[in-house]
């Protein structure tokens, strides 16, 4: 039995203040025993190291939200995998639709990313997901398909079993219209499917794949309790200790 990974992506929000109010609501929240449940927190690069001193001692984990796949030099404005290792983050989110949208990442440029912080042994939470005219054009079986091949491009199946591929249908992103559990496990399915005929069938067992796209508490139990949905990438409701712990503790078994 897989656990469950539920993921909070704070996107750009809560400065180093906020930051701290919000772990401490949760730390407060928190207030049972997770079980089968991972706990991911992801703020901006500014509130790392905040945030990990703050979740020290609590089951709460820390992730990033981007890095570069360079290990230093000179890239304005980036940071590498072995920052965020050095900084405590043991995942980091990457290929999010919003950076495949405003600034331009292909699979190509994600899939480096993924083979670095591979490498630097962090957990990459890699996003996949259609746009809405991909849907309504009923290509979304091919659209996630071609980026789960692009993004794990020469990664080893030892590797891919580390990987969180998280099922973010741009459409369902921000906007309060969730996929139904049917929508979603179909394509989870496909996912784990894929991954079995690429890598075999106890790499595609093992492989934690997220669901995101306006995950609430209010919807959380019935999308979590599909059978290959093993967890949510949160966004907006994970910037309340209350609707994130909700929706942590309807991922409990
Ligand atoms: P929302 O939960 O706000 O729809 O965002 C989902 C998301 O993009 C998480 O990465």
């Amino acid at each position: 039995m897989r656990n469950k990974v539920i993921a909070g992506n704070w996107k750009m929000n809560k400065d180093v203040h906020q930051t701290e109010d919000l772990i401490n609501g949760l730390k407060n929240a928190l207030d049972f025993e997770l079980k089968n449940v991972t706990v991911v927190v992801c703020p901006p690069f500014t509130s790392l190291e905040t945030a990990v001193r703050l979740i020290k001692g609590t089951p709460m984990l820390l992730g990033a939200q981007n890095m570069y796949f360079e290990d230093e030099g000179a890239f304005t404005g980036e940071v590498s995998a072995k920052m965020l290792q050095a900084v405590g983050c043991q995942y980091v989110i990457l290929g999010h639709s919003e950076r495949r949208q405003l600034f331009r990442e292909t699979d190509d440029f994600i899939n480096k990313k993924v083979k670095k912080a591979l490498a630097a042994g962090i957990i990459p939470i890699v996003c996949v997901g259609e746009t809405l005219e991909e849907r309504e054009k009923n290509i979304t079986h091919q659209i996630v398909s071609s980026q789960v091949k692009g993004v794990l491009k020469d990664v080893s199946a030892s590797d891919t079993e580390r990987v969180i591929i998280a099922y973010e249908p741009v459409w369902a992103i921000g906007t309060g219209r969730n996929a139904t559990p049917q929508q979603a496990e179909e394509v989870h399915l496909l996912i784990r499917e894929l991954i079995s005929v690429l890598y075999g069938p106890a790499t595609a067992e093992r492989l934690i794949i997220q669901y995101g796209g306006s995950v609430k508490p209010d919807n959380a139990g019935d999308l979590l309790a599909q059978p290959d949905i093993d967890g949510a990438l949160v966004g907006g409701a994970c910037l309340k200790a209350d609707s994130f712990a909700a929706i942590i503790k309807a991922a409990i078994l």
